[in-house]
């Protein structure tokens, strides 16, 4: 609910657990007045009256206007701390000429309260045009307070769309330039968040290529502390996501914890701040460095979404209400697609370049035999592309590889009942193609410097329009033309030359072209799925999720580090687009021997996907691997479309233990994978959660064996009985569901 009183001027914003509050002072600014937990019992018409609000800040004589908590700090308004937003004027509008030499270009912002709106289909900048719903399509209001600057035509449209069943509020702005002349804006982020003071102890993920979502957890002290990507992509190195508690005073299930994420793909960043006294905030939005928005006269820009939300049951509710809002108001419900994420084969780890028609269908055949729904080919099936070095760009089936063309592959896996699914890295060129040879001038590069490779590979310029068009083009053809219904759509290097016709501005154009291109793809084939993948999950944020049914998280399939990797995932992002594959057991890239059993505990957190080069594997195992999959097939209603609790943390035993549990409290998934082990050391008692007390509930394994009986009480209590002497690996994967 969005309440206004016109005597106060106070905004008061009611979530269903949390408020959000602001007021327009004498001055016209507009003041942040607090965020966080709405007392117990209380009525939806309590308000805050705002009616001691911040006169103390105000003297002429002191400092104090610096930190007074603007909603959007205007880099004018204030300069000793961070801005969310800085404008570069080119002059003075005529009738306010004041009689003296301009020093230009004028860096002064102020920003002033005008009026208001309440809007029912607001949508930030880089929304998803695809047109295909939700989960949950009902609208939301959206307050809009339009600020103007007093001397300059310059307005911002500052834009909060609740989701109250989640405690969720988007923030962005809209930035319109009435003026004669274009302005410039040198930093622009999508929302300034105010926290209480002291609110200091930051969760976040960083890491790097095969260890992504690492989950770190530290103190801010005084000063910035940025987590960014200065790629074209989300990146590797950190993810837009943060959580934030008082230190000490959260926990997985308690405590107050705010948290974020940023709707954006591209060059992104996240400023932490905390002032001398102790105030927290945080800025989100596009990263300046290297950055430009131009606006031309009468031009607006709206930019995408930063989404913070208040849980008052610590990091685990956190989670929950970022799962439930990705599933139920980003992700793509296609009516044409399937309701739960099919089991997938992919045959990139059992085949890599050697690739061909022959060894592809026997995989198929042997996929489709243990239950898999989606047979996807990796790289290698086009042009001259028999290693990393050649073909990129040439997305025509290789005659030598498919003689009789890429259908007879595509009839095959449909006759065999599954899906097809091929993998594209539609924003990348090798030098040694034929669209490299034709266009020299289409990837991103300064003239007269080299141009540095990665991967053996350039980058398209989808600075330009022809580039974005070319792409469509090819990709909507294949699709038609093998009636393809998955694409893995990769993206394998970081910028090095960011050399565009569009300048500055391709860091954000090439976000908006790749949108652009899946928006199309999925609007014109609503069958079609999307899954996002960048070397592993350097592209994975809410932006994309708009647009893609699922991610790869990570390159790394050893089932002890992707442990990590998941856990750092599942702090932000929902199990139902969590691709997980069960690989070789000797993994390729950690080298590491895993018993299948572990590798299946670990990969049916999420949406279970196959890749392990099934054509070497013996009868017995094939039918260990069948069994797994008739099993994943009846927990996954409850794995994606599930709450997720984290019982324990790898942090606090050298192990994992969650679980997923349907809203009713009917049927859950127990999941437990030790990582390591010392003989004879403690167990910890792992109580379940979200259960009804006083039902019955049967625990059975992944062959349908019933192992305990108990009621919801005990296992709530107790949690799972321990019977077993427990080691590296051990794990179980045990489905409880109430026995009446
Ligand atoms: C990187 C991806 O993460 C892998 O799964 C695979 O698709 C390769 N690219 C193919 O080049």
């Amino acid at each position: 609910m969005i309440h206004f009183n016109p005597e106060t001027q106070t905004f008061n914003l009611i979530l269903q657990r949390s408020y959000y509050a602001m007021q327009v002072d004498a001055a016209g600014r507009l003041i942040h007045l607090g965020w966080g937990a709405r007392p117990r019992h209380a009525n939806p018409d309590d308000r805050i009256s705002g009616q001691t609000s911040h006169r103390h800040y105000e003297t002429k004589a002191s400092f104090e206007t610096q930190r007074l908590p603007l909603e959007i700090v205007p880099f004018g308004d204030v300069v000793t701390f961070q801005e969310t937003l800085k404008v570069n004027f080119p002059s003075l509008p005529r009738d306010t000429a004041v009689g003296e030499s301009l020093h230009l270009p004028i860096r002064d912002l102020r920003l002033r309260y005008a009026r208001h709106d309440i809007a029912d289909d607001a949508q930030p900048g880089l929304s998803p045009t695809h047109g295909l719903p939700v989960k949950n399509n009902s609208p939301r209001q959206t307050l809009r307070i339009h600020l103007q600057d007093p001397v300059q035509p310059f307005a911002v449209i500052l834009c909060y769309r609740l989701t109250p069943e989640h405690d969720i509020i988007e923030r962005w702005c809209e930035l319109e330039n009435n003026g004669l002349e274009p302005v410039q804006i040198e930093v622009c982020h999508f929302a300034t968040l105010h926290l209480p003071a002291g609110t200091n102890e930051l969760t976040a993920v960083t890491g790097s290529w095969a260890q992504e979502f690492m989950a770190r957890r530290q103190r801010l002290h005084q000063g910035s502390f940025v987590l960014e990507s200065r790629t074209l992509q989300t990146g590797h190195h950190a993810n837009p996501i943060f959580m934030l508690n008082r230190p000490e005073q959260a926990g997985e299930e308690s405590g107050s914890v705010y948290f974020g994420q940023l709707a954006y793909s591209g060059s992104w960043r996240l400023v932490f701040e905390q002032l001398p006294q102790g105030d927290v905030r945080v800025h989100g939005g596009y990263n300046p460095f290297d950055f430009e928005l131009k606006l031309a006269p009468g031009e607006r820009h709206i930019t995408p979404a930063l989404v913070q939300g208040f849980s008052d049951s610590g990091w685990g509710g956190a989670s929950r209400q970022m799962h439930a809002f990705a599933r139920e108001r980003v992700l793509p419900h296609s009516p044409a697609g399937p309701r739960f994420r099919p089991v997938l084969y992919n045959s990139w780890e059992a085949t890599y370049f050697d690739l061909n028609y022959e060894n592809q269908v026997a995989l198929a055949r042997r996929a489709a035999a243990l239950g898999v729904e989606l047979f996807c080919v990796d790289d290698g099936w086009f042009g001259e592309r028999r290693s990393d070095r050649a073909g990129l760009g040439d997305w025509v089936v290789s005659e030598a590889l498919f003689p009789q063309g890429l259908e007879q592959l595509v009839q095959e896996v449909h006759r065999l009942g599954m899906k097809f699914g091929l993998w594209v890295e539609p924003e990348m060129v090798n030098p040694d193609s034929d669209l490299y040879r034709q266009h020299p001038d289409w990837v991103l590069h300064f003239p007269g410097r080299e141009r540095t490779e990665a991967r053996h590979q350039l980058i398209l310029d989808y600075g330009r329009t022809e580039v974005v068009e070319h792409i469509f083009t090819v990709l909507d053809n294949l699709v038609e033309r093998y009636a393809i219904s998955f694409f893995k759509w990769d993206m394998n290097r970081n910028v090095t030359e960011p050399g565009s016709v569009a300048g500055k501005a391709i860091w954000y154009k090439h976000v908006a072209g790749v949108y652009s291109v899946m928006d199309r793809l999925r609007q014109k084939h609503p069958g079609l799925d999307i899954q996002s993948c960048s070397g592993g999950g350097g592209r994975v944020d809410l932006g994309m999720l708009g647009r893609a049914d699922q991610v790869w998280v990570s390159d790394n399939t050893d089932a002890f580090d992707r442990l990590h990797i998941q856990e750092g995932f599942s702090l932000a992002y929902p199990a139902r687009c969590m691709e997980a594959w069960v690989t070789h057991e000797h993994n390729h890239i950690t080298r590491r021997a895993i018993p299948l059993s572990t590798r299946f505990a670990v990969a049916m957190r999420g949406v279970l996907g196959i890749g392990s080069s099934l054509h070497e594997l013996a009868e017995a195992e094939l039918a260990e691997y069948a069994t797994y999959l008739r099993f994943y097939k009846q927990i996954r209603p409850i794995i994606q479309e599930g709450d997720l609790y984290r019982l324990q943390r790898l942090e606090e035993f050298g192990g994992s233990a969650i679980e997923y549990m349907l809203p009713d409290g009917r049927e859950a998934v127990y999941s437990l994978v030790v990582e390591k082990y010392q003989v004879d050391s403690f167990h910890p008692v792992i109580p379940l959660k979200g259960l009804m007390p006083a039902a019955m509930y049967t625990v059975s394994d992944h062959h349908g064996l019933e192992l305990y009986r108990l009621s919801g009480y005990e296992l709530m209590t107790l949690g799972i009985p321990k019977e077993t002497q427990w080691y590296p690996g051990f794990c179980q994967t045990w489905h409880i569901k109430a026995a009446i």
